[in-house]
């Protein structure tokens, strides 16, 4: 458990243009947002308004055009790549649109591919403990070909959360499944924020889904605001 109550993210002043063609894009505007641990916030907005853009440069998949990103008071948006990939891999799992398994490994072995990236010991325990609660235990052996695309989503977010990260950032993780599913997942997510103490940033158009949220944010073209 975290004890300190510095926030676990940290956006300041952050904001991101994009060019298209002669047009300049403000995809985000200038941004101050702390999110603590056991904080689970969740961001509506419509399409095209920025929510993905910045949840990529919370993640450090993105660098902000203007302003700083501090994970655990660490400013992570100004290192260089290699200790930015570092970091990711450590302390943020990433639940994003595209489902990020790879194709040809059995979904056991998304696992271990993990371990061996990082350096990790295998926790069978734990792999299993979310295979069971994302109701996907009987795929182990299965390729993600193999599932349907709501299994397939749930299997991302077990290897995303397999390493037991500080920051969990979900774009649109519901958006493959029934109401039951995603209303599970929504929990599923928040429950891992508030046992475990993590800080969780989930992106949804479902607005049935924001009851589980401790903070709701708008997003609308790039401008954020607090809903509740
Ligand atoms: N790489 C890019 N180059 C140029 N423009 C971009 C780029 N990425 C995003 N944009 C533009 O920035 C704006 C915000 O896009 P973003 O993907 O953040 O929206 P979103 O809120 O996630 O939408 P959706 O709900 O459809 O996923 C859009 O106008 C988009 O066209
Ligand atoms: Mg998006």
């Amino acid at each position: 458990m975290t004890t300190s109550n510095s926030p676990v993210l940290t956006l300041d002043n952050v904001s991101k243009d994009f060019r298209q063609g002669d047009e300049i894009i403000h995809a985000l505007r200038p941004t101050d947002l702390d999110i603590y641990a056991g904080e689970f916030v969740g961001i509506l907005g419509p399409s095209g308004s920025g929510k993905s853009t910045m949840l990529t440069i919370m993640g450090g998949l993105r660098s902000p055009g203007n302003g700083r990103v501090f994970i655990n008071g660490e400013k992570f948006s100004e290192l260089k790549e290699k200790q930015r990939a570092e970091i990711r891999h450590r302390k943020i799992g990433f639940v994003l649109q595209a489902a990020g398994l790879v194709p040809f490994l059995q979904i056991n072995d998304q696992f271990s591919l993990y371990d061996r990236v990082a350096g990790t010991k295998p926790n069978f325990d734990r792999r299993d403990d979310l295979m069971k609660s994302l109701d996907i235990s009987k795929y182990g052996k299965s390729y993600p070909g193999d599932l349907s695309g709501g299994e397939r989503q749930r299997a991302a977010i077990a290897v995303a959360l397999y390493h037991d990260p500080a920051l969990i950032l979900a774009d649109e993780p519901t958006a493959a499944l029934d109401t039951q599913r995603a209303m599970t997942v929504a929990k599923i997510l928040a429950d891992q924020t508030h046992e475990r103490d993590k800080a969780t940033v989930m992106v949804t158009h479902d607005e049935r889904l924001l009851d589980v949220c401790d903070r709701v944010l708008q997003m609308k073209d790039g401008e954020l605001t607090t809903i509740r």
